[in-house]
C-alpha cells in the first residue's frame, strides 16, 4: 500500500524516480510526487493528484539532480489533495520524507511541534516526520533521523533527503517493506523491488527496526541499538517481461492466461511419481512432528482467504485433519487458542498483507510453528515464517489476484498429497491425487480456449447491478471468489454463499432482475444443487452455471452454461474459477471500468 523510490547515483533522478512509481503503481494510485536534491542547497518538487501519468506530465524534461525520493499514494489520513500527496517537508523546505504506513501518535506529536512554531500544509499524519527530523538535524540526517523515530508509534517504511546532503537518502523501517537495490555506482531505495527492477536485481530486504544511510556508493544498515548489520545482497530473478504487458491490453487478462503456466511452476519439481506423493523442500519440519500435527489452522486475507478455504476442506477430507481457514485480521484480535501438535499457515500473495503478517506474529508468539504461502520471494511473511511454500506465480501485478490464487491452491493440494501420505493415503490413492494435479494445466487451458463464450455470457449480463454466487463443498470458496472478483473490478455488488444457505435468507433477492451463478460439481452433492437452481429459476431468477462438460440436464435447465472438461471433482476448484475470473473480466471491460487498477484498491495492503 502506497509506494516508495528512492535513487542515488550519477543519473539524472527524476526519470528513474517516475519509472519506479509507474511500476510501483499497483500498490496505489490516487496521487503521486516526487523530490530531488538540485545539490545548491535546495530541493525540487513536483507533487500532482490522480495517476503517474499526471505526475510525468507535470515534470519538467530536463529537471535537473541525482538524487531523490518518490512516492505513490493510497489514502489513509487526509484526503486524495495535492496539500496531502507526498513528499511532505519541514519548514525549511530543505527536508522531504516520504512515508508508508500510519503513525498512530500523529496528533500528539502535531500538537507537540504546533507548540514549537511548526506550521503544518497537510492533513496528513506523515507532515510530523520531516519537523521532528528538522528538530533534531545538526549537519547529520542520519542521526536526526534516528532521534526523529524515537517519538513514532505506530508503522512505517520512510525514505528521507535533506538539501544540504548530496546523494544522501536515509530509510528505516517499522512494519511496512523496504528493501535496497544494489546498482554499479548507484543504489536504490523501494518499498518493493519493482521500485527498481530495470535498474538493479541484486536487493538487501531491510527488517523491523532497522536504519539504511544510503549514497552512490554504498549503503549501510544499523538495528534499534545502533549497532551495525551486515547482511549480503539476494538476486531477484524476474525478469523484465514477466512485469510487462506484452500482447495483452492489460496485466489482468495477461496473468488469467499465464495460469496453465504459473500453476506448473507451482507443481514443478514437487510431484514425486516414484513415491506418489509431494515434495516440498521449505517445510522446515521434522518427519515425526509433521506426522503428529493434529489441526492445521489457516489465516488469510481476501483471495487468499479463499484459497485457504479450499485447503482446509482438502486437508479434512483428503488428509483427514482438521482444518479451518480464518480472516486473519480476526484471528489477530481474538486471542486464538494456538493448541499443542496444531500447525499455522499464513497465506498471502505480496508476503507483505498487514492483517496476515500481524495475525502471524501473534500466533508465533504464543509458540506455534506458521507456515508462509507466499508468492513474493523475500517478503516480510516468507522471511518472518518458520518455513514454506513459494508459490512461484511469477510477479502479479493486477489489483484482482488471479494466477496467485490457483498456485495457491496448488500449494495447498500439494501439501494435502504430503501429509495424506504420511497418514491414511494408500499408493494407488497418491498415484489418482498426482494423476488429477498434474493434468489441471491442460484443462486450465482448454477452459481458456472458452474465451469468447465467456465474453458473451458476461456481455449478456454486465449491466446488471445484483448478483449471487452459489456453490457447495470445495466450490463455496469459490463462489466467494466468482464474487470477489466481480465486485472488485465491475464494481456491481455481488455475494457469494453456500447454495444450501440461500433458503435461510439470500433467496429473498432471487428475481428477474438478479443474475445467479452456479458453480456446479459432478459429485454428491450435484443434485442438491440442481435443487436449487430449480427453486431460483421457479422464482423468475436468471440461472448461469459453470458445471461439467455432457451435464445436458444441467444445461437444460439453465439460461447460459459455461462448461469445463470433466476431471476428478476435487480439482474442480481450479477450472471452475477460471470462467469467474474471465466472466469478471469481461464484465468489467464492457462497462469501461479500470480493470488493473480498481477504485479504492492497492495490491498490497499494508496498513491495518
Ligand atoms: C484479491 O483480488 C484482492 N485484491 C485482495 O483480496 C487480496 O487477495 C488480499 O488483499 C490479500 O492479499 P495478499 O494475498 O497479498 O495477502
Amino acid at each position: 500500500m502506497c509506494g516508495i523510490v528512492g535513487y542515488a547515483g550519477p543519473r539524472r533522478a527524476s526519470p528513474i524516480l517516475l519509472e519506479g512509481l509507474k511500476r510501483l503503481e499497483y500498490r496505489g494510485y490516487d496521487s503521486a510526487g516526487i523530490a530531488i536534491g538540485r545539490g545548491d542547497g535546495s530541493l525540487s518538487s513536483v507533487r500532482t493528484v490522480g495517476k503517474i501519468q499526471a505526475l510525468k506530465d507535470a515534470v519538467p524534461k530536463d529537471l535537473g539532480g541525482t538524487w531523490g525520493i518518490g512516492h505513490t499514494r493510497w489514502a489513509t489520513h487526509g484526503g486524495v489533495t495535492q496539500a496531502n500527496t507526498h513528499p511532505h517537508f519541514d519548514g525549511s523546505g530543505k527536508i522531504a520524507v516520504v512515508h508508508n504506513g500510519i503513525i498512530e501518535n500523529y496528533r500528539a506529536l502535531r500538537e507537540m511541534l504546533a507548540k514549537e512554531g511548526v506550521v503544518f500544509t497537510s492533513e496528513t499524519d506523515t507532515e510530523v516526520i520531516p519537523n521532528l527530523v528538522a528538530r533534531y538535524y545538526k549537519g547529520d540526517l542520519e542521526a536526526a533521523v534516528k532521534a526523529a523515530l524515537v517519538h513514532l508509534e505506530g508503522t512505517y517504511g520512510i525514505a528521507v533527503i535533506h538539501a544540504d546532503e548530496p546523494g544522501r537518502i536515509v530509510g528505516a523501517r517499522n512494519g511496512s517493506p523496504l528493501v535496497v537495490g544494489v546498482g554499479e555506482g548507484e543504489t536504490l531505495l523501494g518499498s518493493d523491488v519493482m521500485a527498481f527492477i530495470s535498474s538493479t536485481s541484486r536487493v538487501v530486504y531491510l527488517n523491523d527496526g532497522e536504519i539504511v544511510s544510503l549514497d552512490p556508493s554504498g549503503f549501510r544498515i544499523t538495528d534499534r541499538s545502533d549497532s551495525r548489520v551486515d547482511r549480503a545482497a539476494d538476486a531477484v530473478t524476474w525478469e523484465l517481461g514477466a512485469i510487462e504487458k506484452g500482447e495483452y491490453p492489460c496485466f489482468m487478462e495477461k496473468e488469467i492466461f499465464e495460469q496453465p503456466d504459473s500453476i506448473g511452476r507451482a507443481l514443478g519439481g514437487r510431484l514425486d511419481q516414484d513415491n506418489a506423493t509431494a515434495k516440498l523442500g521449505g517445510l522446515n519440519l521434522d518427519r515425526r512432528y509433521q506426522r503428529a500435527v493434529s489441526r492445521v489452522n489457516i489465516i488469510a486475507a481476501g483471495t487468499s482467504w479463499h484459497a485457504s478455504l479450499v485447503g482446509a476442506q482438502l486437508l479434512e477430507s483428503v488428509a483427514r485433519i482438521p482444518a479451518s481457514a480464518d480472516v486473519a485480521s480476526e484471528v489477530r484480535y481474538r486471542n486464538p487458542v494456538v493448541e499443542r501438535d496444531s500447525l499455522w499457515f499464513a497465506v498471502s500473495q505480496s508476503g507483505e498483507t498487514a492483517d496476515t503478517l500481524y495475525a502471524m506474529r501473534e500466533i508465533q508468539r504464543k509458540g506455534a510453528n506458521v507456515l508462509g504461502i507466499c508468492n513474493v520471494v523475500g517478503s516480510t511473511i516468507a522471511r518472518e515464517s518458520d518455513g514454506g511454500v513459494y508459490v512461484h506465480s511469477g510477479p502479479e501485478i493486477a489489483v484482482a489476484s488471479t494466477k496467485a490464487f490457483t498456485s495457491q491452491l496448488a500449494a495447498f493440494y500439494l501439501f494435502t498429497l504430503h501429509m495424506a501420505r504420511m497418514r491414511d493415503m494408500s499408493r494407488a490413492e497418491g498415484e489418482r491425487f498426482l494423476a488429477g494435479l498434474a493434468a489441471v494445466p491442460d484443462m486450465i487451458k482448454t477452459v481458456l480456449g472458452r474465451r469468447d463464450a465467456i465474453q458473451a455470457v458476461a456481455k449478456k449480463y454486465s449491466r446488471r447491478r445484483d448478483f449471487l454466487f452459489l456453490g457447495r463443498g470445495l466450490l463455496y470458496p469459490i463462489a466467494l471468489e466468482g464474487a470477489l472478483k466481480l465486485k472488485e473490478i465491475s464494481y456491481i455488488h455481488a455475494e457469494g454463499y453456500p447454495a444450501g444457505e440461500i433458503k435461510h435468507g439470500p433467496i429473498a433477492l432471487v428475481c428477474p432482475e438478479v443474475p445467479t451463478v452456479f458453480l456446479v460439481s459432478d459429485d454428491g452433492l450435484r443434485e442438491k444443487v440442481i435443487s436449487n437452481i430449480r427453486e431460483v429459476k421457479a422464482r423468475g431468477g436468471p440461472a448461469i452455471a459453470v458445471g461439467v462438460e455432457g451435464d445436458k440436464e444441467l444445461e437444460g435447465i439453465v439460461d447460459d452454461f459455461i462448461p469445463v472438461p470433466k476431471m476428478d471433482s476435487r480439482f474442480y476448484p481450479f477450472t471452475m474459477v477460471v470462467p469467474l475470473q474471465l466472466f469478471a473480466y469481461f464484465c468489467a471491460l464492457d462497462l469501461g471500468r479500470d480493470v488493473d487498477q480498481p477504485r479504492n484498491l492497492a495490491k498490497s495492503v499494508t496498513v491495518e
